[in-house]
């Protein structure tokens, strides 16, 4: 049995913030954002919508393409770190867009491995009878916890949406194997201090931009370099697969620095591996998903091909995943 993506979704906003924007709004400049971090531009959500309605519009593209109804969904999973409200979680809140009534629904929050972290839980689920087909999105409005004064984290960050339908089958296509781990002691690393039973929200939390991400950028570098080659490395262990058979690798997208140190080590080649961060940024849990997608709808993808997977994120977290692709 395997756990096989039927269908997926992707959901971007229109709104372009470009580096020469970014350039009016805080002291950096065009040049060191592309020179350091590879990134071009990246998409902000209008400021009608949320993490749920972009949640939802991918949803609804990865269930148009798996060729299955709402109803016929079992569990719905909701990855992000800018959920729409501490709760009802977002899932909830996307599967009453979606009228999925005979749908359980959670959010996971493992930052930007949070995807990895979703199809891996829904992989077990679908051990059980009980479910047989279950949506996993990564979905994030980061724009909405980021401080737009702060040039250290304010350039790196974009929105949008990616969904997978996952649901169990006995052909070769599915996923062959996930992992995942987690480091607590580096949780400060990368963080949001306030609005939770921390540290509650209040008028000096508020002036302080506390309810704002912070981040240790060069710990966070030093974590993701060495995590993309060790979860690759576990996951080639796990399998017997080797790097040269991967016939598309998407790394998680937070810098193209990091994404070009994985390739030069597993010496991947660039027309093999998904590069969604110059025209996207980081978009937390949503780049994986968001990457699979446009991969999937670019014709990137063939019955039969082995796509690895590989995240980082607040947590700190990490995962991998190994999946051949195609579907019944
Ligand atoms: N524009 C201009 N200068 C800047 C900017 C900016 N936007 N940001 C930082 N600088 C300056 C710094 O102030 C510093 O100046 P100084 O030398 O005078 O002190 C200089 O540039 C170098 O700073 P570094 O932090 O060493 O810059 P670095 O080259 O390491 O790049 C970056 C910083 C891009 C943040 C990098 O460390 C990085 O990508 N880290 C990983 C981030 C990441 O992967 N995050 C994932 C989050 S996962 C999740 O769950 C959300």
């Amino acid at each position: 049995m395997k756990a096989q993506i039927k269908g997926m979704g992707h959901a971007l906003p229109e709104r372009i913030l470009d580096n020469k924007e970014l350039e009016q709004m805080v002291d950096t400049s065009e040049k060191w954002i592309l020179e350091r971090t590879g990134i071009r531009e990246r998409r902000i959500i209008d400021d009608s919508e949320t993490t749920s309605d972009l949640a939802y519009r991918a949803a609804l593209m990865a269930i148009g393409n798996a060729g299955i109804s709402v109803e016929e969904l079992d569990l719905i999973i909701v990855a992000t770190a800018s959920p729409d409200m501490l709760f009802p979680a977002t899932a909830c809140v996307v599967q009453e867009k979606l009228g999925a009534w005979n749908a359980a629904a959670f959010d996971i929050a493992a930052g930007c491995t949070g995807f990895v972290y979703g199809i891996t839980v829904a992989e077990k689920f679908l051990l059980s009878p009980e479910y047989n087909n279950i949506l996993v999105i990564g979905a994030e409005a980061l724009s909405r916890i980021i401080d737009y004064t702060d040039a250290t984290t304010c350039v790196l960050f974009g929105d949008g949406a990616g969904a997978a339908v996952l649901s169990r089958s006995d052909s070769e296509a599915g996923i062959i194997a996930s992992y995942l781990g987690a480091d607590g002691r580096g949780g400060q690393h990368l963080y949001i201090p306030a609005g939770g039973a921390a540290q509650p929200a209040s008028l000096e939390t508020v002036e302080k931009g506390l309810h704002f991400l912070k981040m240790n950028g060069n710990e966070i570098f030093r974590f993701a370099t060495k995590t993309t080659v060790e979860v690759s490395e576990k996951i080639f262990a796990m399998t017997g697969v080797k790097a040269e058979d991967i016939d598309l690798f998407i790394p998680h997208q937070s810098n193209m620095r990091i994404i070009k140190t994985a390739m030069k080590w597993m010496q991947i080649p660039p027309e093999k591996t998904m590069i969604t961060v110059d025209q996207y940024g980081n978009m937390s849990a949503a780049c994986l998903p968001v990457g699979l997608s446009l991969a999937a709808e670019e014709g990137q993808l063939k019955a039969g091909d082995l796509v690895l997977m590989v995240a980082f994120g607040a947590g700190l977290t990490y995962g991998g995943v190994l999946l051949r692709w195609g579907s019944d």
